[in-house]
């Protein structure tokens, strides 16, 4: 296992390109099961997830493979089984994509059924009772949830709470069923429009994706196609609170600046100076100290909880006193007891982490618990006097292409080491 050794205190400085958005690939992967064919993907992060995904490809029958460094082709002429174990599942949860796709490709799916996990419990009765909606058929048995449709129509479902992997398996599903679908208070983010665009490009008919009602007129069938995935506003967003945090000064590029509008605004508020050209933010902090901010997560386009725990990293030494709340998930508070073992001032009450900013942190060992907290750790590492130990980065590897690289690239001082006290 893995770790990363960060001597804190350099100021990031410099230009970096973001990569392939993790949450948006991971769905047209998974779409690809819909339409027998070969499919290419653009602009494919290289992460742990999109391999665990075409793995899963793979055991259903598909062909994945690597195309030169961020290129995928996948052919799913030979997909014949409907099962997604146990042992891929627990290991990443955006597995439960393919219950969408598998009772569209095929009309029976079997899905181990996702257990809690470290954010919260994150249910998918959701996703069951839209494909229910369909005209599916759901029992669950033996820890596996079992989906088949003899007919599969469309039908009407108003979500309880916005879901984007629900809506995701929602609009794969109803791509191919007979008739009309429509999704009521869906999901907008992005990676949901994306995965819309993918499947538009195949020909299916859908309206409304980026907005709560989402209408899809069935189709007989689809072709596969060629596609690019977005930019990832999540790392884009890690970098610029990264920025803030260490009063740096920095050049993204490849990202969709609209896509992190609530990040950008709320780092506006802390001082930082941030100016958007096409797929370019050019971010600074002009090495003052950011201000206070209060923030609240959101479904889109509010804050995003996967900034959550960066934004928190980033007030510990804020002028002020800054309230964070989070909304999303139940349990995605555990890196404020991390960043209390490196100085930070934090009270966690309810779903509200107090954070009261210090003038400075000072490095620790401390341990990565999820994937956007090893992102907070790392930046509170950057900034921090001294030397920080980060273990488990095995999480990051999850979903931050080439980490390291990119922030020695900025001039931070990070290295990945064995853990020799971690085991292999
Ligand atoms: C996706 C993202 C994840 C992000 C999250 C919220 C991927 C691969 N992952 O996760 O990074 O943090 O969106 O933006 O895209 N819920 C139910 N029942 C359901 C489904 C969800 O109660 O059937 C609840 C969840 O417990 C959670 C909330 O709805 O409290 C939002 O979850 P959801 O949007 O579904 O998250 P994911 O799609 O799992």
């Amino acid at each position: 296992m893995d770790k990363f050794i960060i001597e804190g205190g350099e100021r990031l400085k410099g230009k970096i390109g973001i990569s392939g958005s993790k949450n948006a690939v991971l769905p047209l992967i998974a779409a690809t099961i819909l339409q027998k064919g070969t499919y290419t993907i653009g602009n494919v992060p290289r992460l742990k997830d999109v391999t665990t995904m075409m793995k899963l490809l793979d055991l259903l029958g598909g062909k994945c493979e690597w195309r030169g460094d961020h290129t995928i082709s996948i052919d799913t002429t030979g997909v014949e089984n409907h099962v997604a174990p146990y042992e891929l599942v627990k290991k990443m949860r955006a597995s439960v994509l393919v219950l969408g796709s598998l009772i569209g490709g095929i009309k029976k799916a079997t899905v181990s059924y996702p257990g809690g996990c470290a954010i919260g419990e994150r249910p998918i009765d959701l996703h069951l009772k839209g494909l229910s909606s369909l005209g599916c058929e759901v029992t669950i048995r033996e820890g596996y949830v079992d989906v088949t449709a003899k007919k599969l129509r469309g039908g009407r479902i108003t979500f309880d709470t916005v879901t984007v992997g629900g809506t995701e398996n929602m609009l794969m599903a109803s791509s191919l069923a007979k008739g009309e679908t429509v999704i009521e208070n869906a999901a907008r983010e992005p990676e949901v429009v994306d995965l819309a665009r993918m499947l538009k490009k195949m020909g299916a008919q859908i309206d409304g994706e980026g907005t709560p009602v989402i209408r899809i007129k069935g189709v007989g069938e689809l072709t596969p196609c060629t596609y690019d995935v977005i930019g990832d506003r999540i790392e884009a967003g890690t970098f610029l609170a990264a920025c803030g945090m260490t009063r740096g000064s920095i050049v993204l590029e490849n990202c969709i600046p609209e896509h992190i509008k609530a990040v950008i605004d709320k780092l506006r508020e802390t001082g930082m100076e941030i100016t958007c050209d096409g797929n370019t933010i050019k971010a600074s902090m002009s090495r003052k100290r950011p201000r206070a901010v209060d923030v609240k997560t959101l479904p889109y386009p509010g804050f995003p909880t996967d900034m959550q725990a960066q934004l928190m990293a980033a007030m510990t030494t804020s002028k002020g006193v800054s309230a964070i709340t989070e909304t999303i998930f139940e349990n995605r508070m555990m890196h404020a007891a991390e960043l209390r073992r490196m100085g930070a001032d934090i009270r966690v009450v309810g779903n509200t982490a107090i954070v009261h900013g210090v003038e400075s942190i000072s490095g620790a060992k401390v341990m990565a618990t999820d994937l956007r907290a090893s992102a907070s750790l790392i930046i509170a590492g950057l900034a921090a006097y001294g030397r920080t130990e980060v273990s488990r980065i095995y999480h990051i590897d999850r979903g931050y292409e080439h980490i390291e690289e990119k922030l020695q690239s900025l001039g931070a001082r990070i290295t990945r080491v064995k853990d020799e006290n971690m085991g292999a």
